[in-house]
């Protein structure tokens, strides 16, 4: 069954937010930094560096459909260390394996603790647009029995953009379970939807055209030297991705009598080949991917962990300073 969320957000920018998105980072160089000291869990554990990093620390914390991730930045958002894995510990943005979320966080802080010389204290984590506010605790909920501080939660679009930095346009992420839309003006998102289609969805069609596991079929569409045969069976899914996004940009185009004139494609799924040109030619609208596409929210996430740099006044706030916005 299709779940839609579809809402406006509200425009009251908060501090967390307003800390986040003036940055100067460069997205292209920040991802591919990311990708080259962000270890997948079960390949080979890198050596601890060379010296521990000095003053406060960003980290996110990604709980998504696919992948569990832990990335940490320095002060200026430039990736330092992290880890991701495969795990089905949520499902549309809700906590449905509340044991298994916390114990592979914590071991996977654990080791990216090791490699800092330095303890995580706190940390971003972040929710799919819609989610009941119950849920949202839930994911603060892990964070916290995982021992660090959840000081900020974010919606995933905001998150997002606070890489990319875009003034205007869309941001599709197209994840594990969920494809989410959010529509910028003027730098703030305004709109956003999510929807299930996503990442899973390849696998399900590419084990049903191949009479293999889901397993089996996740592998495949990773291969790279697969993923060009595979085009002809996962397309339909592409187009579903490419026709949720037009519904969306056709509601909001009505809604505010703008046009969206550019699409960016995010989350892992956006990294198969040929994404942006499936999704172009369906909607009639501009659409890139950024190199390294599956990092981008994680990594803004982290960027909205900014209470430790803030002054010791900010910092006594504590979990009080939780910062939640929902749509409900
Ligand atoms: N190179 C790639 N080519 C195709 N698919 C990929 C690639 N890398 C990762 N994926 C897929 O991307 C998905 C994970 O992406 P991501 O980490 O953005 O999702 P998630 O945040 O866990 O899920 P959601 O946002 O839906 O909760 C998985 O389905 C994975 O198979
Ligand atoms: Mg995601």
């Amino acid at each position: 069954m299709t779940k839609t969320r579809l809402h406006k957000v509200r425009s009251r920018p908060t501090r967390a937010r307003s800390l986040a998105q003036p940055h100067t980072l460069d997205p292209t160089a920040t991802l591919a930094r990311a990708e080259q000291v962000l270890r997948r869990v079960g390949d080979p554990e890198p050596p601890p560096l060379q010296s521990s990093p000095q003053g406060p620390l960003r980290v996110g914390v990604d709980l998504g459909t696919a992948y569990l991730v832990l990335v940490v930045l320095d002060p200026r958002g430039n990736p330092l260390a992290g880890e991701y894995q495969f795990a089905q510990v949520v499902r549309d943005g809700l906590v449905v394996d509340y044991v298994g979320a916390v114990d592979r966080l914590t071991a996977m802080k654990a080791r990216v603790e090791k490699r800092l010389g330095r303890e995580l204290t706190h940390a971003a984590s972040a929710f799919p647009p819609g989610v009941p506010r119950a849920e949202v605790q839930a994911t603060a909920n892990v964070v916290e029995a995982a021992g660090m501080h959840c000081l900020a939660l974010i919606d995933e679009p905001s998150a997002a953009n606070a890489l990319l930095g875009l003034r205007q346009g869309a941001v599709v992420d197209v994840g594990g379970g969920t494809t989410g839309i959010a529509i910028i003006e003027d730098g703030r998102v305004v709109y956003t939807a999510d929807e299930a289609t996503g990442g899973t969805h390849f696998s399900l069609v590419i084990a049903g055209a191949h009479n293999i596991s889901f397993e089996q079929a996740e592998e495949m569409k990773l291969d790279p030297t697969q993923q060009q045969r595979l085009m002809p069976v996962v397309r339909p899914v592409i187009e579903k991705v490419a026709s949720i996004t037009a519904r969306h940009v056709a509601e909001y185009e009505l809604q505010s009598g703008k046009a969206v004139q550019q699409l960016t494609l995010v989350g892992g799924t956006s990294a198969f080949p040929g994404m942006a040109e499936v999704v172009q030619e369906y909607t009639g609208i501009k659409a890139q991917v950024p190199e390294r596409p599956m990092f981008v929210t994680p990594i803004g996430i982290a960027l909205h962990d900014t209470q430790s740099l803030m002054s010791s006044r900010h910092r006594d706030i504590g979990t009080r300073g939780l910062e939640s916005r929902t749509s409900d």
